[in-house]
């Protein structure tokens, strides 16, 4: 497996606060089944900011420590990154990191309860100079998951989705499972990823058991495409691969109405 969305770098975010830390959620990492894995520490959220440069560092030195510690794990530097005004400037003049450094995708968050105005104008900046967004974990945004067509939408402009393993696996609640499966079987997930801050709990050991239940609900097939295949095509710079529609969509997910659209300002 590919874990794409991972705080193990230590010190610099919410995730592993020590060196002891980032080696031991490296350890859980490896045992679990998981050989590559990328650093996505938070830039922009307002508590965290994290340079390219720094997190290129980083993702470098602890790759270092993990050869030394004989932990068979390979680094990839990314970021996690907010979606505020200034970040296609900071993307566009290389100070924010797209997933390993290609400058074809790159992983967004949204605050946990809003979309805030501007976010919109902000995907499709990024669209039109041609990076890819990943929107991390949409289904723990109260706003996407009352109105799953909003992501929808985006989808349909070229945006990805990358879905929590804890909240496929129903470490999160069985509603958010339920919402989880959902959108899994209406073809709008691109990744599953442990986002994982500690070597216990939050943990990148999670995301074999996300894959377990994508696994049980849609097969083999998917469940690969989801943590091995479609993140070694971010890590390579491809287009990633949708998976077929096995249900209809949540309801309304079609009828949006974008009737503000004429008022946002084109990239
Ligand atoms: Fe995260």
């Amino acid at each position: 497996m590919i874990d794409c969305h991972c705080h193990i770098l230590p010190g610099i975010d919410d995730g592993a606060h020590t060196l002891e830390v980032a080696l031991d959620m490296a350890r859980a990492a490896s045992a679990s089944g998981i050989e590559n894995l990328v650093c996505t520490p938070h830039h922009l959220n307002g508590v965290y900011s994290n340079s390219a440069d720094a997190i290129r560092q980083a993702s470098g030195d602890l790759q270092e420590r993990l050869l030394e510690a004989g932990i068979p794990l390979r680094l990839y530097p990314g970021a996690e990154l907010h979606l505020v005004p200034e970040l296609p400037s900071q993307l566009l003049d290389g100070t924010a990191l797209t997933y390993n450094d290609l400058g074809k995708a790159a992983l967004v968050e949204l605050p946990k309860t809003t979309v805030p105005i501007g976010a919109e104008t902000i995907l499709e900046q990024l669209l039109y100079r041609g990076v890819t967004p990943v929107i991390a974990h949409p289904e723990r945004n109260q706003t996407l998951a009352r109105r799953p067509e909003q992501l929808a939408e985006w989808i349909g402009w070229g945006c990805k989705a990358q879905l929590t393993a804890q909240s496929c696996s129903g470490d999160f609640g069985e509603r958010m499972q339920r919402l989880c499966r959902r959108w899994l079987e209406s073809g709008w997930v691109h990744l599953i990823a442990s986002d994982a801050h500690r070597p216990a709990g939050r943990s990148p050991d999670t995301l074999a058991a996300g894959r377990a239940s994508v696994a049980e609900w849609l097969g083999e097939d998917a469940a690969t495409l989801l943590t091995r295949d479609n993140p070694r095509r971010l890590l390579i710079g491809e287009d990633l691969v949708s998976l077929a529609p096995r249900a209809a969509p949540p309801a309304k997910a079609q009828t949006r109405r974008r009737w503000l659209g004429f008022l946002r300002p084109r990239p």
